[in-house]
């Protein structure tokens, strides 16, 4: 993969922003306000018509402003242009819906940007925090325009983690429940935020030590990615081998405790829950 000039990167990066701001207000105009709450299929897989029109927002700026030769992957809308565009957008206009029907401020607007599928930029915006973390390959990560770095805690003893549980958890045996009570017994927490970009952000910023989900979607994870690698983490397969972005499974550490994590992660064996409904 061949990374564009610094003055492309800085430029997206610029682009981006302006859409995640612009799709967050979108969010706070309907926070507490919905009129249309439905599921896209799965159990608890929520759409509403924030999402639809924040999505809408990012679209038109990002319409007016990049080059015909990008391709964009919107959650809502699906794909506009090339899909296999050598620089293709990954766009989740609101992550953590359901946080946002229960007005649980964790949620925010993600947009990422992958060259050749590797996330080289990131945005995630929490429009009810106000918080803005940006990031792009070589050009550093910030949160509200201020530098960051992953923490330095070296053992899963004193780590705080976090994960999630996808919306396919009732139907298959994957559902990533064995995995969290292992990890918690050996941390002292493991969160679930809600919101993969934003649980990805808070590893980037220092705020949580490391991050493990399975069942995700590149629009998902993108920007957290960049983020997290570009304030000094790293981001891989369970295993430790190179991700691939479409598997949806990732481990996402400040370094120091990637292997301990990545070893108990292959241990454990699926606790399988009967079905309750
Ligand atoms: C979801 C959130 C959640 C994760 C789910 C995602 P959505 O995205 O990122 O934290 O556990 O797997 O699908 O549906 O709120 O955009
Ligand atoms: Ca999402
Ligand atoms: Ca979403």
């Amino acid at each position: 993969m061949s990374l564009p000039p610094e003055s492309d990167l800085q430029r997206w990066l610029d682009i981006a922003t302006e859409a995640a701001l612009a799709a967050g207000a979108v969010l706070q105009h309907h926070w507490g306000n919905l009129t249309n709450i439905a599921e896209k299929g799965r159990p608890g897989d929520l759409v509403t018509e924030a999402d639809r029109e924040a999505e809408a927002a990012v679209m038109a700026v990002l319409n007016r402003h990049l080059p015909a030769d990008h391709g964009i992957l919107a959650e809502e809308s699906g794909v506009q242009g090339n899909p296999d565009a050598a620089l293709l957008w990954a766009i989740d206009p609101l992550d953590g819906t359901t946080n946002y029907t229960h007005q649980y401020p964790f949620c925010s607007v993600s947009i990422g940007l992958l060259a050749e599928g590797v996330p080289i930029l990131g945005v995630v915006y929490n429009p009810m925090l106000q918080e803005l973390f940006r990031a792009a390959t070589g050009l550093g990560a910030t949160l509200n325009r201020r530098p960051i770095h992953v923490s330095t805690t070296a053992q899963l003893a004193q780590s705080l983690l976090v994960t999630g549980f996808a919306y396919d958890r009732r139907t298959t045996p994957d559902n990533n429940y064995a995995e969290f009570c292992h990890l918690t017994h050996l941390t002292q927490g493991v969160r679930r935020g809600g919101s993969a970009a934003i649980d990805l952000a808070y590893v980037a910023c220092g705020r949580l030590d490391g991050y493990w989900e399975r069942g995700l979607s590149p629009w998902d994870i993108a920007a957290g990615i960049a983020l997290v690698r570009e304030a000094g983490g790293r981001v891989t397969a369970y295993d430790g081998t190179p991700i691939d972005i479409q598997t949806g499974r990732l481990l996402a550490t400040n370094g120091p405790i990637h292997q301990a994590m990545s070893q108990t992660l292959g241990q454990i064996k699926p606790l399988v829950v009967p079905p309750l409904i």
